[in-house]
This record gives structure tokens, C-alpha cells and sequence, in this order.
């Protein structure tokens, strides 16, 4: 696998699969309360652009149960704020820690991050991708229903980042993935040729129910994403019809569950009722980002931490 893990596809199938499996046993591990230092003396430095619940905290706890540790880094309060260049933020950060997870409004400072930095960089969200969060999704399905091949996935909104990585992720799984977005918030058709090149079975259309229909997963995300605050009136009429109700999920298998990265917007993306009924597995999901990224870290961080340059 690549050192960074920029996009979803940083990782091959058999880095995912051992990431997932990595995931499950540390996660037993944990449930039995059998302490797994497999970082100890490895630091994280964690750069957030952008507000985060679950990506920062599951990051920090995940680093301290491994016997690490993890450092909360706010541009603000770096010398970022003051002007200073990201290639020698870079490389000053690559000198004191292990690893450095960047949630940042846009994939090219993640790209020049990792031009510079001597040690792994973790995309925690960009505009282009959240592969962490799709490790997360992965576990929770292959969870569910024991393996990931021929798994259905319906992705119901906003086809950009979030997306985009569950997209990717169809050719490195055997998951199958239906989006149905308004014409005007379609996925990159960039990402999705790279996906259906690779042999990833991915279709789109604009049509929830069709999407939906035999789903063995529906998932959906914020209409109004982090940084697109000002479209949100345009954008609330476009998403109309897309949101995920009962009688949406009505067309789905009758095993299927619903995901979503949260934060949610009941009554905007998902209605109450579906968020906190039976099929909702979005708590579990939550959850499995700290699983999924302690195995990333560990295959990340351990022992051959240092880029080779
Ligand atoms: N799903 C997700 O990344 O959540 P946060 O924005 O709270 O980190
Ligand atoms: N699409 C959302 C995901 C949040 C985890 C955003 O970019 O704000």
C-alpha cells in the first residue's frame, strides 16, 4: 500500500482486507479489556480545518489505547495562521511525530502535506474523499452480513466525498454501489470511471427508489456539507425527494440497514423515525471508525513508520 493514506484507493484489496480483519481483533480485544500497546511511543499529529465529533475523538482514543498519542492541532493556533508555508509545516511535523491526519477544505493541501512530509498522511476528510470513514462503513457491512462481495449498497444525496471513497472502494470489496443523486450533485465522473475501470460495480441515476430497490444498505450523508453553508437555501430544493423516509427503505431488502456518517440533520437527509428505528445501524457504524482507524494506524505507524525518500 501506498505510505499515505490520501484516497481509499491509497489501499489494495489485501491492505483492506487485513485492515478490517486487524479492526475486528483489536475490537474483541478491547470488549475483553486486554490492553494492545502496539504504538506505544508513536505520536499522531491531527490538523483540523474543519469542525469534527467522531473523526477527532475516535483519532485521540484510538492513538491512547494503542499507546500512543495524539495531538490536537488547530491552524489557528499554528504558525499556519501567521502565513507559514505547509511544505515547512510539513516537514518541522515530520521530525517530531509518527503520523499526521489532516481534515482539510481541500484534497490539494492534503497532497502538498504529503509532497513534503517524511511520514504517513491520513486524509480525515477532504472536498474529494473520507477514506477513513469508508473503513468504518466497510466493517460495519461485512459485520452485518459476513462478507462484502455482492453486497448492495444504495447511496441516497450528495455525491461528493463521502461518497466518492464508498465509490472507490466498490472495485477493492465486490460491494455493489447504486447512487442516485439530482443531476446537478452527480459524483466526479473522474471517480467514477476510475471505480468502473478497476471493475467496480457502480451505477447511477436520479432516482431514490431505483436505487434503493433490493438494497442490502442505504446510506446517505448531509445535504449542506462543511463549507457550503451559503447554498444551503438552493441546495435544500434540490435534495427534495431524496430524503430517506420509511417508505423509501420500503423498496430495500428486507435485511437491509441504514447507514450514515453523521452528523445527521433529521427531518433534511433522514427522518427521525428511520435514524432511530430498527434498521438503523449508524451507532455501530460511528463506533467503527476508532476500530478501523486503530488497525489503519497500526499498519500505518508500526514498524516501518518513516517514508523512504
Ligand atoms: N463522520 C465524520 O467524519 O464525523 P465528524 O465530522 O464528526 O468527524
Ligand atoms: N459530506 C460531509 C461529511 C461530514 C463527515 C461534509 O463534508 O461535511
Amino acid at each position: 500500500m501506498n505510505r499515505d493514506l490520501l484516497s481509499i484507493r491509497d489501499l489494495g484489496a489485501d491492505d483492506l482486507r487485513w485492515i478490517l480483519d486487524e479492526a475486528g481483533r483489536l475490537k474483541k480485544l478491547r470488549m475483553k479489556g486486554v490492553p494492545h500497546p502496539l504504538l506505544a511511543g508513536k505520536s499522531l499529529g491531527m490538523v483540523f480545518e474543519k469542525s469534527s465529533t467522531r473523526t477527532r475523538v475516535s483519532f485521540e482514543v484510538g492513538m491512547y489505547e494503542l499507546g500512543g498519542h495524539a495531538l490536537f492541532l488547530n491552524p489557528r493556533d499554528l504558525q499556519l495562521g501567521r502565513g507559514e508555508e505547509i511544505r515547512d509545516t510539513a516537514r518541522v511535523l515530520s521530525r517530531y511525530v509518527h503520523g499526521v491526519m489532516i481534515r482539510a477544505y481541500r484534497h490539494t493541501t492534503l497532497e502538498e502535506y504529503a509532497r513534503y512530509s517524511k511520514v504517513p498522511i491520513i486524509n480525515g476528510l477532504s472536498d474529494r474523499e473520507h477514506p477513513c470513514q469508508v473503513l468504518a462503513d466497510l466493517l460495519t457491512l461485512r459485520e452485518r452480513f459476513g462478507s462484502l462481495d455482492g453486497i448492495r449498497v444504495a447511496w441516497v444525496g450528495d455525491g461528493n466525498n463521502v461518497c466518492h471513497s464508498l465509490i472507490l472502494s466498490a472495485a477493492l470489496t465486490g460491494i455493489r454501489v447504486a447512487v442516485a443523486t439530482p443531476r446537478g450533485y452527480r459524483p466526479d465522473p473522474g471517480i467514477v470511471a476510475a471505480a468502473q475501470e478497476e471493475g467496480g460495480k457502480v451505477t447511477l441515476t436520479t432516482d431514490p427508489v431505483r436505487a434503493v430497490k433490493d438494497a442490502d444498505a442505504v446510506y446517505t450523508d448531509v445535504w449542506v456539507s462543511m463549507g457550503e453553508e451559503e447554498a444551503r437555501a438552493k441546495r435544500l430544493r434540490a435534495f427534495q425527494g431524496y430524503a430517506i423516509t420509511q417508505e423509501l427503505l420500503s423498496s430495500a431488502a428486507d435485511r437491509a440497514i441504514v447507514l450514515h456518517c453523521l452528523p445527521a440533520h433529521r427531518g433534511e437527509e433522514i427522518t427521525d423515525e428511520v435514524l432511530e428505528g430498527s434498521a438503523s445501524a449508524v451507532w455501530d457504524q460511528a463506533e467503527n471508525r476508532l476500530h478501523a482507524q486503530k488497525a489503519l494506524l497500526v499498519r500505518l505507524l508500526g514498524s516501518t513508520s518513516q517514508k523512504k525518500r
